[in-house]
């Protein structure tokens, strides 16, 4: 079968709201590819206005976190009904940063995932090695016990309508991308994964997208790999670089 690509930006703590506006609208005339699904996961500040820059587009709306309870005395948190209630369809969850930064595990994330889930948003699963991980050749297990943790309780129809990043640390915003093979290769372990936690048709459905320095020049020769179903992008969805990669089969 074949998936349909999807190619988000992860804009991070960048851009105020006018400045996210001002790259909503900038990018605008350049993204509209209607072979692939398109989003901007944003801070939580600009999802607003750039929900009304996008409106009318093909470009969906994300967000880069979400509470794991539903409402109440969680000072600084933002709920899945207020993501929704903006016009939110995906949130990126487990990113390395949040998992190393401000020390978010898997067993938590595994509450994230299933609040996403059961409000109705699409999460963006991420997983990924350090460099150590992968020079001392554990990083399939790595993986393995990543996804398995936070997938617990996730029924096969929420898996299949999943995306799940593949996000080697060590290729995060350091210019460093894994090559096209590298990158296959774990992606392809994961559908293997998914297969054998659920069944073969879900890990035939679930997305799976590469992320870690994917720029317009190593775009089509990620894309092109039979598991990589889309990017995961940190720097160049800062630019009109991103418009680029959405346009990688034109
Ligand atoms: P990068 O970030 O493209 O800047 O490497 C990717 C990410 O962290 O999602």
């Amino acid at each position: 079968m074949s998936r349909r690509k999807i190619i988000a930006g992860n804009w991070k703590m960048n851009k105020t709201p006018s400045e996210a506006k001002a790259l909503a609208e900038l990018l605008k005339p350049l993204v509209d590819n209607p072979d692939v699904d398109v989003v901007y996961c944003v801070p939580a500040i600009d999802l607003l206005p750039v929900a009304e820059v996008i409106k009318g587009t093909n470009v969906m709306l994300g967000a880069e976190n979400v509470s794991d309870q539903d409402a109440g005395a969680y000072t600084g948190e933002i709920s899945a009904d207020m993501l929704v209630d903006a016009g939110v369809k995906f949130v990126i969850i487990g990113h390395s940063e949040r998992r190393q930064y401000y020390r978010e595990d898997d067993a938590f994330l595994n509450q994230k995932v299933l609040k996403a889930l059961e409000k109705g948003l699409t999460p963006i699963l991420c997983c990924g090695e350090t460099l150590e991980q992968r020079e001392a050749g554990v990083t399939l297990d790595w993986i393995r016990l990543q996804l398995k943790s936070d997938l617990q309780g996730v029924t096969k129809e929420q898996a299949a309508s999943m995306v799940i990043a593949y996000e080697p640390i060590w290729a995060i915003g350091t210019g460093k991308t894994a090559t096209s093979d590298q990158a296959e290769e774990v992606c392809g372990a994961i559908r293997k994964l998914i297969a054998e936690i659920y069944d073969t048709d879900t890990a035939e459905k679930i997305r799976i997208q590469y992320g870690g320095s994917m720029k317009p020049s190593n775009c089509r020769e990620l894309l092109a790999k039979p598991d990589i179903d889309g990017g995961l992008i940190g720097g160049a969805a800062l630019k009109a670089d991103f418009a680029d990669i959405v346009n990688y089969n034109k």
